[in-house]
């Protein structure tokens, strides 16, 4: 499967997030803690693009009466009807069985081993120095 380098970590800080197409798939990256996650941008239950919605945390209860947020973020809640994914697997939280955004693994990697190869990145330049994000896809 092909490695594609898209783009700079930097430029996504923590917090954030960004829409890139890749190879014609558009892929929504997050970054959590330093942490990144790549999702489809594209709502399995009607459509919307992820990369519009919130990054939220989750709620942990361990019985009634004891609720709280979790310390990460690391769901995506739907602009559209408020559905929310994780953002490790993308597993819907509403139907956890049947509905599952499409999940990307996203890998930080050193710009001298992308020029090292062996990558495809022919949209922008390397620097040695800088930190990339790389995603695999299938042919
Ligand atoms: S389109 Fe995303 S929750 Fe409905």
């Amino acid at each position: 499967m092909p490695k594609y380098v898209i783009t700079e970590a930097a430029e996504i800080p923590p917090g954030a997030s960004r829409c890139l197409t890749v190879a014609g798939r558009e892929i929504v990256v997050f970054n959590v803690d330093g942490e990144f996650f790549g999702l489809a941008d594209r709502c399995p239950h009607r459509g919307a693009r992820l990369s519009a919605g919130m990054i939220v945390g989750r709620i942990e209860s361990a019985g009634y009466g004891d609720y709280k947020l979790a310390s990460r973020r690391t769901m995506v809640r739907c602009p559209w009807h408020g559905w929310e994914y994780d953002l490790r697997t993308g597993q819907s939280f509403c139907e956890p069985d049947r509905v599952r955004a499409r999940g990307y693994e996203i890998e930080s990697v050193p710009g001298q081993a992308i020029v090292e190869g062996p990558f495809k990145a022919d949209t922008f330049p390397i620097e040695q120095e800088a930190e990339y994000l790389v995603v695999e896809l299938p042919r």
